[in-house]
C-alpha cells in the first residue's frame, strides 16, 4: 500500500504554525479558544504534570487517558498525541499504539526519530492515520545521550537530519517537529520541504512554533528551558490565590 495524501491536515495548518502542549480538559479548551491552529498531547506529561524526570516512564495507556481529556476540549485545532517509549518498537506495535489513540480521539499521532522508524511510519501512513514527525533531539532518549543537547552542529549530522526529514516527508508525515535542532540546519529542513516544519529551540525559520504550555504560561517554575519565553504567571497566580484562601478561612 502506498502512503496517503498528507493534504487534508496539513492543509489546515496555516504559517506561521501554531503549536502548544495540553494535557487536560481545561487547558486545551483554553488553548483552542485562542486559536492555537495544533494542539500536543504531548509525552513531557510525564515531567510538567506527572513530575517524571524526563519522559521514558509515560505509559500509552496514560497517554489514552489524557488524549481523551484533550479531544473534548478542541473544536477547531487538530489534535496530536504522541507514541510514548516502547509502545512503537516495530510497525505492528506502532500501528497498534496509533490505533489506540486514534480511537481516544487523536487526529494524528508523533513519534520520534528518523531513519530507523521510516517503516513504522509507513505502517502508520498506509492505514490512514495521520502522523507528524520529530527529528533533532529525541527526550525519550535523553538516557543515553546523557542530556538534552543540541542537534545538526557537524556537517554529517546536518545532511542525515536534512535526508531524514525528506524520507519522513516521502513515507507521508504532514509536518515535522524539530527539537533542539541548529538554527540554519532548521532553516534548511524547511526551506527542503514542502510541508511544514515546527520548531522548539530550533530558530525562527521554521514554518511554525511548538512549546510546552506549563513553560508559556509559567505553571511550572521549577524548571524552564533555556530557549523557552514565559509569557504568563500562573504558578504566582496559584500561590497568590492560596494565600488569599488560607487567609479566608483563618488559616494563615
Ligand atoms: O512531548 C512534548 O511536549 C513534545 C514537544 C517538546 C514537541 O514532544
Amino acid at each position: 500500500m502506498s502512503a496517503p495524501s498528507p493534504a487534508p491536515l496539513q492543509m489546515r495548518l496555516r504559517e506561521p504554525v501554531s503549536a502548544i502542549t495540553a494535557y487536560d480538559y481545561p487547558s486545551a479548551r483554553l488553548c483552542d479558544e485562542a486559536g492555537i491552529q495544533l494542539i500536543l498531547v504531548g509525552d513531557s506529561v510525564g515531567m510538567v504534570v506527572a513530575g517524571g524526570e524526563d519522559t521514558t516512564g509515560v505509559t500509552l495507556g496514560q497517554m489514552v487517558y489524557h488524549t481523551e481529556m484533550v479531544r473534548r476540549g478542541v473544536k477547531q485545532g487538530i489534535v496530536v498525541s504522541d507514541l510514548p517509549i516502547n509502545t512503537y518498537r516495530d510497525p505492528a506495535e506502532a500501528l497498534a499504539s496509533s490505533r489506540q489513540l486514534v480511537a481516544a480521539g487523536a487526529d494524528a499521532v508523533k513519534l520520534e526519530g528518523g531513519f530507523g522508524q521510516l517503516e513504522k511510519v509507513k505502517a502508520i501512513t498506509s492505514a490512514g492515520i495521520s502522523f507528524c514527525a520529530h527529528l533533532g533531539m529525541l527526550p525519550q532518549r535523553v538516557r543515553e545521550e546523557g542530556g538534552y543537547k543540541k542537534k545538526g552542529k557537524t556537517d554529517i549530522e546536518a545532511k542525515t537530519l536534512v535526508e531524514a526529514a525528506l524520507a519522513l516527508e516521502e513515507a507521508g508525515a504532514f509536518a515535522i517537529v524539530l527539537e533542539s535542532v541548529v538554527a540554519t540546519v532548521a532553516a534548511e529542513i524547511t526551506r527542503s520541504l514542502s510541508i511544514p516544519t515546527i520548531g522548539i529551540g530550533s530558530g525562527r525559520d521554521c514554518s511554525g512554533q511548538i512549546r510546552v504550555l506549563h513553560d508559556v504560561t509559567g505553571a511550572f517554575p521549577w524548571f524552564v528551558p533555556p530557549f523557552a519565553k514565559i509569557h504568563g504567571d500562573v504558578a504566582g497566580v496559584t500561590r497568590r490565590s492560596l494565600a488569599a484562601y488560607l487567609d479566608e478561612i483563618g488559616s494563615l
